[in-house]
């Protein structure tokens, strides 16, 4: 079976086409990131990411196809990402992939964004079993799920107001370094000397395994207006004890999840995954702890649509088609979608 996968929920047009033939192969994956076009604005326009995720999708579908060396009349099924994000951005890709679907002839697979974050660790050449606990850490989430099955998902525990990506993203802008920060946070803070600037570990002996990262980002506002000019080196120094203090939290719930679910596994997915530091530190302690840790290749991290793909590849391999070939041709997008709903 092969497997069309379009993930365009924000800033991101990511196509992909997925065999489940063999054990399952990545064949072609191609995304167009719009950092640069909303980087004048500080941060994502949405209008401006639906029309481009129109101009995107068409020559990115023909870059996979060429790739891949497959035509259109291979594609079996076409999944989607039907949210949660953007719902100007989601309708595009939606509209895109059921329209297709309905042209081919072949059932369409709406997806749940973050599903595929949770999933993508198995596009790896070493991918984890079921079950496992995933610590998942986007620009819009940040939730620690138990995870047994595809579709199974337990929610252990969730930020109660930022994001840990949301936190990255609002501190480097504090910080100066303009959208998106998270990577740029990531990469000044290597420059920083550790345990100069004392930030509060938000929740980290709350008992529970719930985040709070709101806090964290006003102590780093204060911190900076408590100087009255910043060098170069006390920025590296601020973002040194910010994502040190993020990292330590995340780390430790993680962690803890793992011990409370009686399981040996924990996967990591979503853009904050991409976080070096974080890795360095969850695959020190993990291994103390004799956990195995899995984490998607760095380019799935972030945005893509093989996690699209393959998400679908393993909804509809578990019998769970929404929209079969020939359905109504009705669909809409979930902007707003909790994943234990999915
Ligand atoms: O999963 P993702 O691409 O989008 C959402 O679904 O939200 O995650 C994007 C988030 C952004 O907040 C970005 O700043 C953060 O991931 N991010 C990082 C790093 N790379 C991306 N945060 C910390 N360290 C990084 N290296
Ligand atoms: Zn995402």
């Amino acid at each position: 079976m092969l497997v069309l996968g379009i993930e365009s929920s924000c800033d991101e047009t990511g196509l992909a086409l997925y065999s489940t033939l063999a054990g399952g192969v990545l064949l072609a994956h191609a995304l167009h990131s719009q950092v640069r076009m909303h980087q004048d604005y500080g941060g994502v326009v949405p209008e401006l990411a639906s029309r481009d995720h129109i101009r995107r999708v068409v020559p990115l579908l023909r870059k996979v196809l060429a790739d891949s060396g497959r035509s259109l009349a291979e594609i079996d099924a076409v999944a989607y990402t039907q949210g949660p994000g953007l719902a100007g951005a989601l309708l595009v890709g939606a509209a895109f992939a059921e329209a297709l679907a309905t042209a081919l002839d072949v059932p369409s697979v709406p997806v749940h964004h973050l599903e595929g974050h949770l999933l993508s660790p198995l596009l790896s050449p070493t991918p984890p079993r079921f079950p496992f606990v995933a610590l998942l850490v986007s620009g819009g989430h940040s939730q620690l799920m138990r995870v047994t099955g595809v579709g199974e998902y337990g929610l252990m525990g969730e930020t109660l107001d930022d994001a840990a990506g949301e936190a990255f993203d609002k501190t480097a802008k504090l910080l100066g370094l303009g959208y998106p920060g998270g990577a740029a946070l990531a990469e000044l803070a290597e420059r920083g000397r550790p345990d100069l600037v004392k930030l509060p570990r938000p929740m980290l002996k709350s008992g529970d395994l719930n985040f709070s990262f709101s806090g964290l980002k006003t102590a780093v506002l204060t911190k900076v207006r408590e100087l009255a000019t910043i060098s170069e080196q006390q920025r590296a120094d601020i973002a040194r004890g910010f994502q040190d203090a993020i990292v330590e939290v995340l780390v430790s719930k993680a962690l803890r999840a793992v011990a409370s679910s009686g399981l040996e596994q924990l996967v990591v997915a979503g853009g904050v995954g991409a976080n070096r530091e974080l890795r360095r530190q969850l695959d020190q302690r993990a291994e103390e702890a004799g956990i195995a840790v899995f984490y998607p290749e760095f380019e799935f991290c972030t945005d893509n649509g093989a996690m699209i793909a393959l998400t679908g590849a393993l909804r509809l391999q578990a019998g769970n088609i929404s929209n079969p070939a020939g359905g109504a041709g009705a669909f809409a997008v979930r902007p707003r979608w909790p994943l234990s709903c999915a």
